[in-house]
């Protein structure tokens, strides 16, 4: 198994904190903001991983993070020219991926959840993830019948049919590359993820496990306070350093 981290994009939405650097490299608390999915890949074992960064900061990732020996991981870079959506990642990354199978965390997902048995126990399909929100119109949302059977999946919908988010934690078998491939951009000129997913969904193949714990995008201005907030509590009680 294969990781991604994909920290590219412009973070616009936080400007003008991500006028000078990128939104992973921010503070969250006494860490870079990337510190955060390198250790939940490592933690669930994921310890190959490749960093999709924009191309105005690529240095400033080297410089901090250089080969990850440090925190005990194997880092490869690769520069996403424009943000091209999230299902870019696994065309940047083709080779990286070369026959394996791949997870992706968005670089500014924070997570306490171990995704260890999830990882391990994956064999074949897409294994995405689900947590319960009030805010789910914020994110991709997940349709469940009574069984938990996934009836849609739809990107940021004005009247989402529940409250379960998908958070920005993916696992795909190999043939992810190829479907990436054929996914035609969205009317904002992005390759979205949900695509990906309808694709496994309609060859029954997409499995979406629910997840509890702490769980924050970190994309705007209250969410990178609240996440913070949390960090800190977390290192004050000895639960995190
Ligand atoms: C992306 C995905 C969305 C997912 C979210 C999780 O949205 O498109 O489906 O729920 O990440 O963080 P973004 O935050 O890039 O707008």
């Amino acid at each position: 198994m294969k990781g991604i981290i994909l920290a590219g994009g412009r973070a616009t939405r936080l400007r003008p904190l991500t006028k000078i650097t990128s939104k992973q490299l921010l503070p969250v608390y006494n860490k870079p903001m990337i510190y955060y999915p390198i250790q939940t890949l490592a933690k669930a074992g994921i310890k190959d991983i490749l960093i999709i960064v924009a191309p105005e900061y690529s240095g400033q990732f080297l410089n901090l993070l250089g080969s990850g020996s440090e925190m005990g991981v194997k880092l490869s870079y690769e520069v996403q020219d424009e943000p091209r959506g999230l299902a870019d990642a696994f065309i940047v990354g083709e080779k990286f991926i070369g026959e394996d199978n791949v997870t992706m965390i968005l670089g500014d997902n924070i997570f306490d959840h171990d995704f260890t048995d999830n990882v391990v126990s994956f064999k074949s399909g897409a294994r995405i993830f689900a947590k319960k929100v009030p805010d789910p119109e914020r994110s991709g949302v997940v349709e469940f019948d009574k069984n938990y059977k996934v009836l849609s999946i739809v990107e940021k919908p004005e009247h989402p049919k529940s409250n379960y988010a998908i958070v920005g934690f993916y696992i795909y078998d190999n043939r992810v590359v190829k479907y990436a491939k054929s996914i035609k951009p969205s009317a904002r000129g992005e390759i979205e993820i949900v695509d990906l997913h309808n694709e496994y969904l309609s060859r029954g193949e997409l499995e979406v496990n629910i997840i509890e714990g702490m769980w924050e995008d970190a994309g705007t201005f209250d969410s990178l306070l609240r996440v913070n907030n949390i960090i800190a509590e977390k290192v004050k009680q000895g639960e995190l350093k």
